[in-house]
């Protein structure tokens, strides 16, 4: 690792936030820690990057971000264990962080130096890294588009920054999730920008996900542009479906976003024996599967959300209730284990967790 040390700028202790009481009780990325990490480009080079109390940014009203959404974000977590903190596979977030850049036409950022100064901010921040299982402190590095300018082009200058949340479970409690199958809105088409993190895939979302709301689910599948008939991913996590022996999950085409927990989730699965298979899968099989009962489970997988039971699926006016609508052995045998890896109460054999105190 590249030996380097950022300009620190510690927040007066008079001006340092409270911390949360109950930390299960604040809602999932409402509270900001002390401090934050920037870095700036321009003159197509990445200026020294800084740790500064956590502000406001200061932003032309013209920059391209506010415009035309050229930004960027990734979400990873940090974990602690008495005085033991973790990270889990961190480089492979950075390494999506620099294909989503890529993908926007904005500058990368090197991998190794920005996981180096992402430790040294949780360092400062290790006292908002909570212990109780299921929780974390949330870290959310963003790229945005600063240049001032009205003609659509890849802005000439960016920020880059890292804020820090502690969090609970994205879903309150490990309950099965409903889900409703979009058959209206689409996400992404092939050729677009769906397997980027960038900031319009969520915008874009919001509309199915009111009419979701509407009907008392919480989260929305998509299904592909072209035919809308094959399960994409629900846009806070990617979906795997049990069929009997096989797990199912669809296939990495640039329609959907390539998670690190779906990556951990088909190599733990395929160690434990399973036909773990990336392909397309049709709603009528998952339909038919779930009416037969050969779907033995579905779950999500994603940093927020870890892994999340779905207990039902609402497709065309229907609810389709997934086996006997609770939790399934798989769904909760990769969350102890994941969970358990990531705080270091279970062995980390695959070398994913980095540690530091
Ligand atoms: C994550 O899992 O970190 C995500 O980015 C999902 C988020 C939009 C809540």
């Amino acid at each position: 690792m590249i030996d380097m040390t950022v300009d620190v700028e510690l927040a007066p202790h008079e001006q340092r936030k409270s911390k949360p009481a109950d930390i299960l009780q604040v809602s999932f990325g409402t509270v900001f820690t002390d401090h934050m990490l920037s870095m700036e480009y321009s003159e197509k080079i990445w200026h020294p990057a800084r740790i500064h109390p956590y502000r406001n940014l200061e932003l032309d009203p013209s920059a391209l971000v506010l415009h035309y959404g050229q930004g960027i974000f990734e979400g990873m977590k940090a974990y602690r264990r008495w005085d033991k903190c973790y990270l889990f596979r961190p480089e492979k977030n950075f390494e999506r962080f620099n294909s989503s850049a890529t993908r926007m036409v904005m500058p990368t950022i090197n991998r190794d130096e920005a996981l180096q100064n992402l430790i040294q901010l949780l360092k400062i921040e290790k006292d908002w890294i909570p212990q109780a299982r299921g929780t974390s402190l949330y870290i959310r590095p963003t790229m945005i588009a600063t240049e001032s300018k009205l003609g659509v082009r890849p802005s000439e200058e960016y920020l880059y920054y890292v804020i820090l949340s502690p969090v609970g479970p994205y879903f309150k409690s490990f309950e099965p999730v409903k889900i409703m199958v979009a058959d209206q809105y689409v996400r992404a088409a092939k050729g677009g920008v769906g397997a980027a993190k960038t900031m319009g895939n969520y915008a874009a979302s919001l509309k199915a996900a009111e009419k979701a709301k509407e009907i008392g689910y919480s989260q929305v599948l998509w299904l592909d542009a072209n035919e809308n008939r094959y399960i994409e991913e629900v846009g806070t996590m990617n979906l795997f479906v049990r069929f009997d022996d096989e797990l199912a999950t669809a296939p990495l085409q640039g329609t959907i976003l390539p998670g690190i927990t779906r990556d951990s989730v088909i190599h733990m699965t395929r160690d434990w024996g399973f036909n773990v298979s990336e392909r397309m899968i049709s709603i009528d099989e998952v339909i038919e599967g779930i009416e037969s009962g050969k779907v033995l489970e579905i779950f999500g997988a994603g940093t927020a959300a870890v892994i999340a039971p779905v207990g039902n699926l609402w497709y065309k006016g229907h609810a389709y209730q997934v086996a006997d609508g609770g939790i399934g052995e798989l769904t909760q045998k990769l969350f102890d284990q994941l969970t358990g890896m990531q705080c270091g109460q279970v062995q980390d054999k695959y070398g994913w967790v980095t540690e530091f105190s």
